[in-house]
């Protein structure tokens, strides 16, 4: 079976979604469209396919299978939703709107026209975070104690409708309730504009989930290097993951004798230092492929609405608590209120 795939929206994640899309099996990637005349010219050079301006037109007249909406976030809902009652399933870049009404529209045409959603929240893909994520469900770290995860760098003029919180530390939410397999239910944060002219640009947050662990997040557009770090401390050590390089690394504590009392973990002290072997992968690539083969088998994608629309409420709660410097308490049935 191959699938009939269109990509709106040629920005920057709409370019790798086309050039990784072109050569990906089952898939034939049939049109792309975009306002912009020098988007849809870069998008189809060399190759063959139809490019749209309007892409409203695109989807009356491709029948496609699987749409990516890569626009600008702000505009999710709209091309989202118009995508599936035109009869195709969507990969929505992360994250899934700008808001969560927005999201829970989007979520209610896709069951009223029976389509699926995907969305791109692409570092479940790094082949580093799926590694950790096996060895924290093997319980090689023991008990969890907390997360740090660190995503900084310097500020991309295009993200004008949203601010750092929505745009980039949805995909630290998201990680932390992957790893942890458990959701927030206090939350404190600050946040702080300095170069947004709308929106902030700079979060620290701390957040006590249900499993006990504290998640710290420290997420800004204001640091002239690229960092995208996530480190995980429990009971046997910390597993640090860099997302750039595809690197898994764990800093044992090498326990004593007497370092355990009845299972209990007394001590800490500094031991081995492993780097693990990960085969590196292009995480939009593993992306994609889970996504297609999804569609075909009609099974649900790895990263579907629900832990989509959670994230987006984690991340509006944070900048509320930024906003007005209440502490968040998130209760179990407002977290599990979607299924
Ligand atoms: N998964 C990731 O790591 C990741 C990384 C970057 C961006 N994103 C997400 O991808 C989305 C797009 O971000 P970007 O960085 O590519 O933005 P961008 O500004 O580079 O590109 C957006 C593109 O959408 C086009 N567009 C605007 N209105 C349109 C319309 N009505 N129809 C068709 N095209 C239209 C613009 O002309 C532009 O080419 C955002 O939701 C963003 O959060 C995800």
């Amino acid at each position: 079976m191959t699938l009939r795939v269109g990509v709106i929206g040629l920005g920057l994640m709409g370019r790798h979604h086309t050039r990784v899309l072109h050569d990906l099996e089952h898939v034939t990637l049939a049109a792309v469209a975009d306002p912009d005349p020098l988007a849809r010219a870069r998008a189809t050079r060399g190759r063959d396919l139809h490019a749209y301006e309007d892409y409203r037109q695109m989807l009356d007249q491709e029948h496609l299978d699987l749409t990516i909406v890569a626009v600008p976030t702000s505009l999710h809902r709209e091309v989202a939703t118009t995508a599936m009652r035109a009869g195709a399933h969507v990969l929505i870049e992360k994250p899934i709107a700008a808001t969560g009404a927005e999201a829970l529209e989007i979520i209610a045409v896709a069951q009223e026209c029976g389509r699926r959603i995907a969305v791109g929240h692409i570092e479940r893909f790094n082949p580093a975070v799926v590694a950790l994520k096996q060895r924290l469900a093997r319980g090689e770290l023991g008990k969890v104690f907390r997360l740090h995860a660190r995503r900084m760098g310097p500020f991309p003029a295009r993200i004008r409708d949203v601010g750092v919180v929505i745009d980039l530390a949805t995909h630290d939410i998201d990680i932390s309730r992957y790893l942890m397999a458990s959701e927030p239910t206090r939350i404190y944060a600050e946040t702080a504009r300095r170069i947004h002219t709308d929106h902030e640009d700079m979060l620290s947050a701390l957040l006590r989930f249900g499993n006990d662990a504290l998640v710290q997040l420290d997420v800004n557009w204001l640091t002239p290097t690229k960092i995208r770090e996530v480190n995980v401390t429990g009971e046997r050590g910390m597993f640090t993951v860099n997302y750039l390089t595809q690197e898994l690394t764990l800093f044992e504590n090498n326990l004593p004798e007497d370092g355990a009392v009845d299972n209990a973990v007394i001590s800490v002290v500094e031991g081995k230092m492993v780097r693990f072997r990960v085969e590196p992968k292009e995480p939009l690539r593993a992306e994609l492929e889970d996504v297609i083969s999804a569609i075909i088998e009609g099974r649900a994608p790895l990263v579907g609405p629900r832990d989509a629309y959670q994230a987006l409420m984690i991340a509006e709660a944070i900048v509320s608590a930024g906003r007005t410097g209440d502490v968040v308490t998130m209760l179990p049935h407002e977290v599990l209120a979607f299924a």
